[in-house]
């Protein structure tokens, strides 16, 4: 039977003046909205004990599984306030089942869509308040899943909680749709073939802190990953897909090779290119040809894109040999163009022909 996330009998809220000063200046998750909505597995009762709690701490032995062997998935999807003061999602569907991909690929129990759709739409009618009004603002929310069984043998975990959080965001990059630069890392692999690449877990950020750090050092916003085996081709970001645009007016991202994580952003802008008169184009792209379409005008823009950034244009990419810059300083009209389209379609100002959208409340 689907999970019903009972709320508590007297929910207890940060006051509106609180909340409406954290939403004035939210940032990105450090404030986070006054429930969450819980789920707990073992193999005899299977998913059970769906509520939804006060936000805080959750109980876990120092012997907890995923202490030790980081057996954790995560998803990141947000609720949009449209001008009419009405909330709403964008693909949580897609979520739901990357996040049981995700799961059966840690060997964590898959929780089904439905389940995972419910426990974030219980949230956010219950929190409805945190979701920010402002533009570009919207309450991320951060569903996960953790390995809490009390045991440090190296074994699948036999008991695990799902829960959902929600924090109220603004822009990711604090420059707006001003260009960042991108530090390429060809010295350091973040996935493996046959590994977790696929999987949104924790583990493949951990994996990316020491780059991203270097990349920071070097005044770059993020960092961008080839593979690990040959560093030749481009894979993805930190937390973001690459896409670059040609002067032929294909749109260009790499193709899903098992290492790079199947965005959702990245699979609605696919769709969206012929909108906007690009043809999307899924292949192996390699760091050469990027460096070498930069210089000659063959590639004209380039971006990343990912739920948290929505679309986020790049100026340039760096590294220890050099720096490869695109001509223009601002943002470019594809790119732009995208962006309008997908930010229009979230936030419901114009009709929502793909059918993404999705009415909480
Ligand atoms: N790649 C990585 C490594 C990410 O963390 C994200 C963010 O979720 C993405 C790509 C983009 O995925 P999505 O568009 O589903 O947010
Ligand atoms: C997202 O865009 O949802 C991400 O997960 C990226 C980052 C915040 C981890």
């Amino acid at each position: 039977m689907a999970l019903q996330f009972t709320p508590p009998a007297d929910p207890v809220f940060t006051p509106d003046d609180e909340i409406a000063a954290i939403n004035a200046d939210p940032g990105f998750g450090e404030h986070f909205c006054d429930h969450m909505a819980i789920a707990h597995w073992n193999p005899d009762q299977g998913w059970h004990d769906a509520a939804l709690v006060p936000y805080g701490p959750l109980p876990l032995s120092a012997g907890g599984a995923v202490y030790h062997y980081a057996q954790e998935i995560f998803e990141g999807l947000k609720a949009y306030r449209h001008a009419d003061g009405s909330i709403w999602c964008f693909r949580p569907e897609a979520n739901a089942a990357r996040f049981a991909s995700s799961a059966t690929r840690m060997a964590l129990p898959p929780l089904p869509v439905e389940d995972f759709v419910e426990g974030v739409r219980a949230l956010v009618e219950l929190d409805a308040r945190w979701v920010p009004g402002g533009d570009e603002q919207s309450l991320y929310l951060r569903p996960f899943m953790i390995a809490d069984e009390e045991y440090i043998g190296v074994r699948a975990t036999r008991q695990a909680t799902f829960a959902v959080i929600g924090t109220p965001v603004g822009v990711y990059f604090k420059g707006g749709v001003a260009p960042v630069d991108i530090w390429v890392c060809t010295d350091a692999g973040r996935v493996a073939p046959g590994g977790t690449g696929m999987a949104k877990c924790g583990g493949n950020y951990a994996a990316s802190l020491l780059s991203q750090e270097i990349a920071h050092q070097h005044g770059c916003s993020q960092v961008l990953f080839t593979d690990a085996a040959t560093h030749t081709w481009i894979e993805e970001l930190g937390g973001m897909n690459f896409v670059c645009i040609t002067a032929a007016g294909e749109l260009v991202t790499p193709s899903l090779n098992g290492d790079i994580l199947a965005g959702i952003t990245r699979d609605s802008i696919l769709k969206a290119a012929p909108r906007v008169g690009l043809t999307p184009v899924e292949r192996p792209l390699s760091l050469e040809e990027v460096r070498t379409g930069i210089t000659s005008g063959a590639i004209t823009e380039i971006f990343a894109c990912g739920t948290a950034a929505a679309i986020a244009p790049i100026g340039a990419l760096l590294d220890e040999s050099g720096e490869w810059r695109l001509p223009s300083a601002s943002a470019g009209p594809k790119t732009l163009a995208l962006r309008e389209f997908l930010l229009d379609v979230q936030y419901g100002r114009r009709p929502d022909d793909f059918g993404w959208t999705q009415r909480i409340c």
